[in-house]
This record gives C-alpha cells, structure tokens and sequence, in this order.
C-alpha cells in the first residue's frame, strides 16, 4: 500500500516536471513606456511584437502615456514596482522623467532611452536616430531645392523634447551656411498635424502685419504630420488672398520628418506631391528587441545606437513604397503563420494534458486494482483464519455443552442410586407430596419455567429449582417420578421438539435453530437432534 502511494506520488511529479520543463515559460517581462500614441509609435510597437515572435521568452507590457508627463511618470513608477526585466522609454520631455528613470536604475531594472532622449546620465543604453544630423541633412537639402537663395518658415516639434530642440539645431546650423536663405518664421508645435497647421496660421498673420508682400519658398516642418498641417494652412492663405505675393509665387516646397511607409504616411505624401521630402526617421523595433535581448542575457552592447536615415523624394518615394509592401506582406505571412504555430501549440497542450491524464488515470486505476486485489486476497486470509478458529471455539463450546450434560446426567445417575437406599422413606414423600393433587400444578409450573427460560443457554436444573422454590434433588425426583425422565433429558427434548417445530418452518439455518432454543454448539444440536429423531437437522430442513 505504502509503496504503491509513493509509486503514485513520484509518478505525478515526474509528469509535473515533465510539465512544466516543457511549457513555455516568459522568462523576460520587457516594459514600454511610449510619450505618445500615433502611426508612427503604432509601428514600432508592432515590430517589437512581430520580434517577440522568434524570442518566446519574452513579454512585453506596452503603455502610452497620450502627451501627459504626469501619466508617463506614474506609468514608469508602475512598471518598476511590478518588477519588469528592462525598461524601454520614449521619454515625452527632456527632463522630468529623471527621477522615475532613476528609480528603475536604482533597482537594478536596465533602461533604454528611444527615440527621444533624456537628462538622466545612468540610462543603460540609447538607440534612435541622429535628430542633429537629420536636421542638417534637411537644412542643405532644403537650401539646394532653393537654389541657395529663398525664405524658409519652420515649424518645430514639441517644445522642450529632444529631437524637437536637435532637429532645430541640425536645422538652422546648416542654413546658417547660406547666406541667400533666410529662416523669416519658427514656431513650435506638438508634432500633430493641427499643431502644425495653428503654428502656420500664427507665422501667416505675423509675416502679413509685417510685410503683406512676404515670400516663403520652402516649410521645414519638424515631422510629416506637422508640414502637412502648415500645408493645409497656406493653401487656405492663398485661397482668401489669391492677389497675395504668395499665391503668385511658384509653389511652397514642404520638407518632414518620419516618412512612414504605412498608409496616410509619409512616403505617400511625397509620392503623391503634398510633401517635397521627408526624412526617414526608422522605428526598427527588430533592432530595439536584440539590444534589450543583449542587455538582459548579459552580452555585449553598444550604450549609443545609431539608427540610419535617408532622404525620402519624388524620385524614390514609390520604389520605396514597393519595397515596403513587400516588407508588409512577409510581416502578414509570419503573422500568419504564428497564428497557425499558436494553434498548433495549443492543441498541442491539450492533447498532451489528455494524454497525462488518461496515464495518470490508468495509474491510479491500475494501483488501486492491485491495491484491491490485495486487500482481498489479505481478506481471505483472516476470513479463513477466523473461520477456523470460530471451528475450534465451536467445538470446544460444544465439547463444553457435552461435557456439562454428561456431569448433569451422572448426577442424575447417583441421585437415582441414592434415591433407591432411601426408598422407603422418600417414596412415601413423593406420593405424599404426589397424592397431593398437586401433581397437575407442578407440572404446570414446570412447564411454564421451561417456556420462559429454555431458550437461555446457560439455563440450569439448578435454575429451575431455584424458580420453583425447591431444590435441585426435590426438583429431579418429582420430574423424574411424574415423566419417566431426567430434568436434563425433559429440558433437552423440549429443545430438540421446539427446534423441529422450527426446521420445518424452514427460514432458519440449522446453527440459527441451535442457537435460538438454547444449544451453545450447533455441532452438539446436530448430535442430539440425530440421537434423539434418528436422522440429521439438515435433513428436516425444508
Ligand atoms: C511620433 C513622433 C514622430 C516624431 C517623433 C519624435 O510620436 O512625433 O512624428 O518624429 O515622435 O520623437
């Protein structure tokens, strides 16, 4: 029994094991806090998560703060009280995260700061693109379409964050190069197209109060979203002032930032001419997974990491956008097939959660049979043992009940030898006592003690004697002088007669008939029942 238990218990465990070794298991929990939620933000995500794909051991928890510091903060308090492996940030501002980032650090949690930067110094790594040289590249490109001569209007990013202050800075550094082009309107706004669009109205009135017969060659805006924005606000200018300097002048050129090859984005608007160029701005949240896989498996890294750029035009605007579909379709291929492999893997579980239960099932079927069989066979056993011994107690019972009935009747026997030297005197008693007419009530009363009391085993002619108020001698005599027989022989023939009576009546066994007119030994009821009708109880049993 012991031993079929651990049996069991050790069996579960090696399938708990067996279990958990081959479940999936995440080891790495990788935390995100975006500033903001747009395409562009959509898209990395998405990327981050396609690259979960080939690493399962990772999760991803994503959080976007929607332009709210406050929100990001407590965002970043959260993931680093859950615990989180590492910490990726797209800080909204250059300062105010410093603290929450440093929390993590303190912790032990690494950091990576992407896309946007901030003042904390202990950051693990950085991975974004050089917003200074994008700006740069932009100002040159920007003073080339002009022909290095011409008006320029720029709309900024968001104050206060770091590719908007970088951009600027790339930005007019390389316009300061050439001195036939002229920067004659900034304004900041929040990188959404209405910014842009409020900021460009703004410049518009300003430039008007100014000089009414104002040029702009060319619109820098600090992203796609924002230039388009400006856009929609000039061609609004030029539709109420069609006499305008400005809507005589050879079209406005429009440069951004992003190039997003998703639909509505970027490259679009510059192949389809609303944007002059954008700059790509990459997302490559592939990238960003292997250098938080490097840092979480303790391999090497860079602690700056440079994403490349280019220039997006007219000329290369659709054979990027070629380029890309197909880069979508092999993401929807494997998006595909994840969810085939997903489906597989979880039939793959149940099935092989069916398949330790039917043998943990058949085990502990098997175990408790064998533990049965067992218990039976060990039943069988002390049912036997008891049985025999039951047989030995029976029949020392019965050697008992012989023995006793024997000394009653040598009793009987000295009583009748003694009788016989009294003759005369006891004789006379009897007849005397006999001729009483008493001889009917005696035996009434016999008869009566014997109905109350022959079923008791232990019953005695003592006991009798002692019921009728006389002695054992007294009671012999006068039983013996009125039937010819013993009290021993009369009690035992009134049992023998009853337990007849009984057998016929058949619904008894022949030891439950024993036992119920007063044998202590059914193997003694057998032998008196043969002596005295000559053939065996079981026989007379219906
Ligand atoms: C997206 C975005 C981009 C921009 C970048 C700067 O949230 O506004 O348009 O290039 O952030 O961090």
């Amino acid at each position: 029994m012991k031993n079929s238990l651990l049996y069991i218990i050790g069996f579960v465990s090696l399938i708990f094991c067996f279990t958990s070794c081959t479940a999936e298991q995440k080891k790495y929990v990788i935390g995100v806090s975006q500033c903001s939620d747009d395409s562009w933000r959509t898209k990395l995500q998405q990327e981050l998560e396609l690259s979960t794909y080939f690493n399962d051991e990772v999760q991803l928890i994503l959080c976007s703060a929607n332009d709210n510091v406050e929100k990001q903060r407590q965002q970043i308090d959260s993931l680093v009280n859950i615990g989180v492996d590492l910490l990726i940030v797209s800080p909204q501002q250059l300062d105010d995260l410093s603290s929450s980032i440093s929390r993590a650090t303190e912790r032990k949690i690494p950091v990576i700061l992407f896309d946007r930067k901030s003042d904390v110094k202990n950051y693990t790594a950085f991975m974004g693109a050089d917003n200074y040289r994008i700006g740069q590249m932009l100002g040159d490109y920007a003073a080339t379409l002009l022909g290095d001569a011409g008006t320029i209007v720029e709309i900024g990013g968001e104050h206060g964050s770091s590719p908007a202050i970088e951009r600027h800075r790339g930005f007019t550094d390389a316009i300061k190069r050439y001195p036939n082009v002229h920067i004659i309107g900034y304004e900041e706004g929040n990188w959404k197209q209405t910014s842009g669009n409020a900021a460009m109205e703004n410049i518009l009135q300003r430039l008007e109060r100014e000089n009414p017969d104002f040029t702009i060659n060319l619109v820098f805006g600090g992203n796609d979203r924002m230039a388009e924005g400006a856009r929609e606000a000039v061609n609004r200018y030029v539709v109420m002032h069609p006499q305008s300097a400005l809507a005589r002048q050879s079209p406005v050129k429009y440069l951004g930032i992003d190039a997003l090859p998703t639909p509505g984005g970027g490259m679009e608007k510059v192949r389809d001419g609303i944007l002059t160029a954008s700059a790509i701005y990459p997302t490559h949240g592939d990238e960003l997974m292997q250098l938080a896989l490097n840092i979480l498996e303790g391999k090497a890294y860079e602690k700056n990491n440079d994403m490349e750029t280019s220039l997006v035009t007219s000329d290369n605007a659709n054979v990027l956008l070629l380029q890309n579909k197909e880069i979508e379709n092999q993401h929807r291929y494997i998006q595909k097939m994840h969810a085939r492999v997903d489906g597989i893997l979880s039939q793959l579980s149940v099935q092989r959660l069916a398949l330790f239960s039917i043998i943990f099932v058949v085990l502990v079927v098997s175990t408790l049979l064998v533990v049965s069989v067992r218990a039976y066979r060990t039943k069988k056993r002390l049912y036997e043992q008891l049985r025999q011994k039951n047989e030995e107690i029976n029949h020392e019972k019965a050697t008992v009940e012989r023995q006793r009935d024997e000394l009653e009747e040598q009793r009987d026997q000295y009583l009748d030898a003694t009788t016989k030297k009294e003759n005369a005197v006891v004789e006379g008693d009897i007849d005397g006592e006999l001729a009483d007419g008493s001889r009917n009530t005696f035996m009434e009363n016999f008869m009566q003690c014997l109905d109350e009391r022959f079923t008791d085993p232990d019953l005695s002619v003592e006991d009798i004697g002692r019921a009728m108020c006389l002695s054992r001698v007294q009671l012999y005599r006068r039983v013996k002088a009125i039937t010819g027989k013993t009290p021993v022989e009369f009690i035992r023939e009134k049992r023998l007669k009853e337990a007849s009576l009984l057998l016929t009546d058949g619904s008894l066994s022949v030891s439950e008939v024993a036992y119920r007119v007063g044998f202590s030994a059914p193997s003694y009821f057998t032998k008196c029942y043969k002596d005295f009708y000559g053939k065996s109880p079981s026989g007379k049993k219906k």
